[in-house]
C-alpha cells in the first residue's frame, strides 16, 4: 500500500485548523483570559423563524408513515431546485431545474467537482484566496499556476493571454480581500474561457453580501457564461447554515467538451458517491428562497454587515489601511509597522486575545496582510474593535 504522496506537498493543517490549534493552545494555557474569535468566517445569529418552521414541520412529516420519505434525489429535491432556480430568474439569469445540483456546501463541492476533470489540467488560482482550491488540486497532483492579485489592481487580477490554463478558479466577491468582478470584468475572463478551452469554477459563497451595484451576483450574468462556467452557491453565509449543511452548484447543458456533458458527469459522480441532502435541510433551504425567509435573512445580513464597519471605522480611528466590507463579510486590513501576517495573529491573541486570520494563509499575496470576519456577535466585535485599539495606539 501507498498513501498518496502529493499530501507531503500542502501544508500539515489546513488553515482554519491550524488558527483553531493555536487558539486552543493559548485558551489552555490561559484559562482565565476570554479570548474574542474573528477568525473563521463561522455565522452567530440562529437560523431565522421561517427557515426553523420549515425544518420542524419537515420533522413531523418525517414522523409520519404517510408523509416519511428514504432516500431522496442524488440532485436535490426539486422543490428546492425550483427555488433556487426561481432566485436566479429574479437576479435575471435563466437556468433549468436540472442545471442545479443541490450539495451539502460550497467547500464540499469545490473540491469533488474535480472529479471530472483530468489530472493533466493546468490550474490557475488568484492569489490571495480561499486555500481550498489550492489544497485540493495539489492533493490530486495537478500543477497550479497564480494569477497575481495585489493591491495594485484592486486585487481583482484580469486574464494574461500569454498564460494559457484549463481550470480558473474565481471567487466574487473574494475571499479573503472582498473584491468583487463587475460584469464587464467578468466578461474578459469568460471570453478568456472561452478561447482557451477552460473552465471557470465561479465561487459565489459571498454573493448575498454585495451592495455595490456594478458588482456580478452570478457568473451566468455574463454572456457567453453558459459554454465554460460552473457556480458554486452556500447558505451558510447567506442564511446562517454552517452548521446546518446546504449549497447548490450550478452546471449549464451548454457545458460540453469533445461531445461530452459536464452536467451528465456531475450527475453520474454524485449519484456514486453522494447520497443527497437531508429531507428536513432541503426543507428549511426551500424556505430561504419564500418571501418571509429572503426578509428575514436580509435582516441579519444587514446585522453582520453593521459588524463589517464597525471594524472598517475601528481601522480608519487607527489610520491602518483596509478593503473589503462592502461586497463581502471580511475585512482585510494591511498589518501595522510592516508586520507579517503570523506575527501580527501572535501579537493580537497574546496581547488583545482577539483572534483574526493571517492573511499569508491565504497565499504568497496575503503576506503582511490579515482577515477579521464580520460574523461575530456585535458585542463580541465592538470589544475586539476596542481591544484592537487600545493595542495600537499604545
Ligand atoms: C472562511 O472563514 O474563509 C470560511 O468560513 C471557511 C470555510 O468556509 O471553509
Amino acid at each position: 500500500m501507498n498513501f498518496n504522496r502529493y499530501f507531503n506537498d500542502i501544508s500539515e493543517n489546513y488553515l482554519f485548523a491550524e488558527v483553531a490549534n493555536r487558539v486552543a493552545a493559548y485558551t489552555k494555557a490561559n484559562p482565565a483570559k476570554k479570548v474574542l474569535k474573528l477568525g473563521i468566517g463561522d455565522v452567530t445569529l440562529p437560523l431565522v423563524p421561517e427557515v426553523v418552521k420549515a425544518l420542524r414541520a419537515a420533522v413531523d412529516e418525517m414522523s409520519e408513515k404517510a408523509t416519511f420519505r428514504g432516500y431522496g434525489p442524488y440532485e436535490g429535491y426539486d422543490f428546492l431546485r425550483e427555488a433556487i432556480s426561481q432566485y436566479y430568474k429574479n437576479a435575471g439569469v435563466n437556468l433549468a431545474t436540472d442545471e442545479i445540483f443541490v450539495s451539502d456546501g460550497a467547500k464540499s463541492d469545490l473540491g469533488n467537482i474535480l472529479d471530472i476533470f483530468a489530472k493533466e489540467n493546468t490550474v490557475l488560482v488568484p492569489d490571495p484566496v480561499y486555500p481550498v482550491y489550492v489544497d485540493t488540486n495539489v492533493m490530486a497532483g495537478r500543477k497550479v499556476i497564480f494569477a497575481q492579485a495585489t493591491e495594485a489592481n484592486g486585487f481583482l487580477p484580469m486574464p494574461d493571454y500569454s498564460v494559457h490554463a484549463d481550470i480558473i478558479y474565481m471567487c466574487s466577491p473574494n475571499n479573503p480581500t472582498g473584491a468583487a468582478y463587475t460584469v464587464a470584468q467578468l466578461k474578459e475572463w469568460v471570453d478568456y474561457a472561452n478561447k482557451e478551452g477552460a473552465v471557470i469554477l465561479y465561487d459565489a459563497a459571498y454573493e448575498c453580501f454585495i451592495t455595490e451595484k456594478d458588482a456580478a451576483r452570478s457568473v451566468f450574468c455574463v454572456d457567453g457564461a453558459r459554454t465554460c462556467a460552473i457556480e458554486f452557491c452556500s447558505l451558510s453565509k447567506t442564511a446562517g447554515f454552517t452548521g446546518t449543511r446546504c449549497g447548490y452548484t450550478v452546471i449549464p447543458r451548454e457545458l460540453v467538451k469533445d461531445g461530452v456533458s459536464a452536467n451528465k458527469m456531475w450527475l453520474r459522480r454524485q449519484s456514486t458517491k453522494f447520497n443527497g441532502v437531508p429531507y428536513i435541510v432541503q426543507r428549511g433551504a426551500a424556505a430561504v428562497f419564500s418571501e418571509k425567509g429572503q426578509k428575514e435573512i436580509r435582516e441579519n445580513i444587514a446585522y453582520y454587515q453593521r459588524n463589517a464597519k464597525t471594524i472598517a471605522d475601528g481601522m480608519d480611528e487607527l489610520g491602518i489601511w483596509y478593503t473589503g466590507g462592502k461586497n463581502s463579510p471580511y475585512i482585510w486590513l494591511k498589518c501595522p509597522d510592516g508586520m507579517k501576517s503570523w506575527e501580527f495573529f501572535d501579537l493580537l491573541l497574546n496581547e488583545a486575545q482577539v483572534v483574526g486570520t493571517p492573511g499569508a494563509g491565504f497565499g504568497v499575496n496575503g503576506e503582511g496582510y490579515f482577515r477579521l470576519t464580520a460574523f461575530g456577535s456585535k458585542e463580541v466585535t465592538e470589544e475586539a474593535v476596542k481591544r484592537i485599539k487600545q493595542l495600537l495606539s499604545k
